[in-house]
Order: structure tokens, then C-alpha cells, then sequence
């Protein structure tokens, strides 16, 4: 593959950027999509070759899963088998939850083909809620496998130019829908039946749909962290998300302690001079999160394009301040922990 072409979805004007995506996508080709959470890369989930070719783009170890998108909820019995006893709440999760950014790991159905599960007896399954990935899914008419689309343990991209930047030259199309409005990836679940009592959630990656909005309908619990070559869930691989660049999450001020002539920049929630880490140092450069207002959902939003530009600003480290860990600064945090050098 030499040459990878953009196609932009103009504002009222999809259907070329749909019929060229599934154009390629019929032939066994991959192509990077928008959704709502970060741009993914996309390939027919029923053809293995296809599939192969995103393992192959990604440098992705195969022992890693890939997320299978569905066009309706009808059709999640043509990619898993819902057990009787978990049925209901499937029924009510997806109802309140889909299209959107909660996946679901169930019981696989025979025809998703073993590559894109890496041999597990398990499915991982969304509908994205992005109008771009809906109406291409549709007219598909069949389901997509679609990883992140960056180089495997980089970070993820929420926009065009930052898939081109991780795989330009590797695939021959990305459709710009412009910046993604979630920013992190999708919320990943395993659901537990209890007899008489309302179903344990697994909490496999946290992500948009937070442990408080779940918590309505079942028990959130975390999967505990397995730290071996192939986990469970290899998006909790330990490091992830990561800028070339060493990145090292902060728990307060004063573990900052900087060596003579090195360049450092500040990963900062706000930018305000009221945050002590904006003041404790003269720092070469600041990039805010959620700039003035500390908003975690603005926040989520500009977290992965504020470590590329941190990462692509000739620095000798990130350090990265911590932001509350509720709601979705649950999600927030899990990425700069995988991100940092000092994740334990
Ligand atoms: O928001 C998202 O989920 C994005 C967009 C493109 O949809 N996709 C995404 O895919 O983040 P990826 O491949 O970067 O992360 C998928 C995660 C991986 O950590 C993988 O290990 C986990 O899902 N996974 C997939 N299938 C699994 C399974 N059967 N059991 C456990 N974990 C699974
Ligand atoms: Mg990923």
C-alpha cells in the first residue's frame, strides 16, 4: 500500500464517503471510520482475510480481540448467542444504551470467525452511535470489526489527520467526519446473572457510559488486572495509549522533581494559575484539558489530541496532572495511568 486518501463528509452530504467505504469494505479491504468515541479501523468481521489485514496495519498482536459493530440491535443475534439468564438485562442495557458506546462481551456466535475474537469463546459487541459508521454499517448489511485505529499501544485517534499521522500508507481510505464527540473509547462490560438479584457487571475498560449510569441496572465490579502477555482484556494491557514520549502521571507536586536542562511540559486539567502544578514550575509548555472551565466530559473529548500535541512538542518528558476520578474521570485517568511510564 503506497497511498492512503482522505474523503471528507461534507455536512449534508454523506452518501459518497458511505458508498466508497463500503465499496472497499465489500472487497475485503479495511478502511478507518468515524464514531463517536475515536476513529476505528474497520473491516468486514465476517472476513477473516479482511480482519487479518487490520491485525497486519495496526502491528496488533493477534492474542488482542477485536470490537464487532452491529447496524441495529436486531442484528446482535447474527454475531452472539445471549444466554437465557442474561437475556433481560441485555435487553434493558442495549434499550438504554445503544447506539452508543457501551460494549458488551457475550457468548460468540459461530460464524464471527476465530481471528476476530483471538480464539476466545467470547464476542465483544456495539452499535456506535455515529451517523457516518450507522449509514455505512447499513448499507454494508454486514457487521464490522473495527479496533482503534492507531499503531498498536499508541494513542488512540479522534480525528482524520491523527489516523493519517498512525497509519498512512498502511490503508487506503479514512473517512473524516471530523472530531469525535466522545473522545475515549467505548465502556467494555461483562455481565454476570445472579439468581434473585440484580446481574454483576465486569468493568473491562472503563469509558463514556460510567459506573454511575450502569449502576441502575446491575453491580459494577472491576475486572481484576492480570498482568501476562495475553489478559483477558488486552486493552488493560499495562502500557497503552502511549505518546513517544515519556509520560508520567503525577499524584501530587511535589513528586515532580525536574533535572537540570530538560525540557518539560504539563498536561494540565484547566491551565489555571489557581492549579498548583501550572505554577510550580516554568514549564516549556501547557496544554489544558478542559482550558478555564474543567469540564470532564470537554475533557475526555481532548484527551488524546492533547497528548499528541504534547508528544509532537520536542519535550524530554510529560508530566500529567490528575483529574477527579468520578464519572468520567474514571476513564480519563485509566488512559493516563496506561499512558505513564510509572503505571503500576
Ligand atoms: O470505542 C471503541 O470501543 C473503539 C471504536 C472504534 O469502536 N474501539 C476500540 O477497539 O477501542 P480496541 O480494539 O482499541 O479495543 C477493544 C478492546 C481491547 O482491549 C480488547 O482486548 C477488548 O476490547 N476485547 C475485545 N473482545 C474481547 C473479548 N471477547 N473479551 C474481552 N475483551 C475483549
Ligand atoms: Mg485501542
Amino acid at each position: 500500500m503506497s497511498e492512503t486518501r482522505i474523503v471528507q463528509v461534507a455536512d449534508d452530504e454523506m452518501k459518497n464517503a458511505v458508498s466508497e467505504a463500503c465499496a472497499l469494505l465489500r472487497a475485503g479491504e479495511i478502511v478507518a471510520l468515524p464514531t463517536e468515541t475515536v476513529y476505528g479501523l474497520g473491516a468486514d468481521a465476517l472476513n477473516p482475510e479482511a480482519v487479518a489485514k487490520v491485525f497486519a496495519a495496526k502491528e496488533r498482536p493477534s492474542f488482542d480481540p477485536l470490537i464487532v459493530h452491529i447496524a441495529s440491535r436486531g442484528d446482535l443475534k447474527n454475531v452472539a448467542i445471549v444466554p437465557d439468564d442474561i437475556a433481560e438485562t441485555v435487553n434493558k442495557l442495549t434499550a438504554a444504551f445503544w447506539p452508543g458506546p457501551l460494549t458488551i462481551i457475550l457468548p460468540k456466535h459461530p460464524d464471527v470467525p476465530d481471528l476476530v475474537t483471538s480464539g476466545l469463546p467470547t464476542v465483544a459487541v456495539r452499535q456506535s452511535a455515529h451517523p457516518v459508521f450507522r449509514a455505512i454499517g447499513k448499507e454494508l448489511g454486514r457487521p464490522i470489526a473495527a479496533p482503534s485505529a492507531n499503531r498498536f499501544g499508541r494513542i488512540s485517534p479522534t480525528s482524520a489527520s491523527a489516523v493519517m499521522k498512525e497509519l498512512g500508507g498502511r490503508i487506503p481510505l479514512i473517512v473524516d467526519a471530523g472530531a469525535c464527540s466522545e473522545g475515549v473509547e467505548s465502556t467494555i462490560i461483562s455481565i454476570e446473572p445472579r439468581k434473585g438479584k440484580k446481574p454483576i457487571f465486569r468493568l473491562h475498560r472503563a469509558g463514556p457510559i460510567t459506573k454511575e449510569q450502569l449502576q441502575d441496572f446491575g453491580r459494577v465490579e472491576k475486572v481484576r488486572e492480570i498482568k501476562c502477555d495475553a489478559p483477558q482484556a488486552p486493552g488493560q494491557l499495562e502500557s497503552h495509549y502511549a505518546p513517544l514520549t515519556p509520560l508520567i502521571l503525577l499524584e501530587k507536586p511535589e513528586d515532580f522533581v525536574p533535572e537540570e536542562g530538560k525540557k518539560y511540559g504539563l498536561l494540565s486539567y484547566t491551565g489555571d494559575d489557581d492549579s498548583p502544578y501550572v505554577t510550580m514550575h516554568d514549564w516549556e509548555t501547557i496544554e489544558s484539558l478542559s482550558p478555564g472551565s474543567g469540564k470532564l466530559a470537554e475533557a475526555a473529548i481532548r484527551l488524546f489530541f492533547v497528548m499528541r500535541l504534547l508528544d509532537e512538542a520536542g519535550l524530554d518528558a510529560i508530566m500529567a496532572e490528575p483529574v477527579s476520578e468520578t464519572g468520567l474521570g474514571v476513564a480519563i485517568m485509566d488512559r493516563l495511568r496506561r499512558a505513564s511510564i510509572n503505571f503500576k
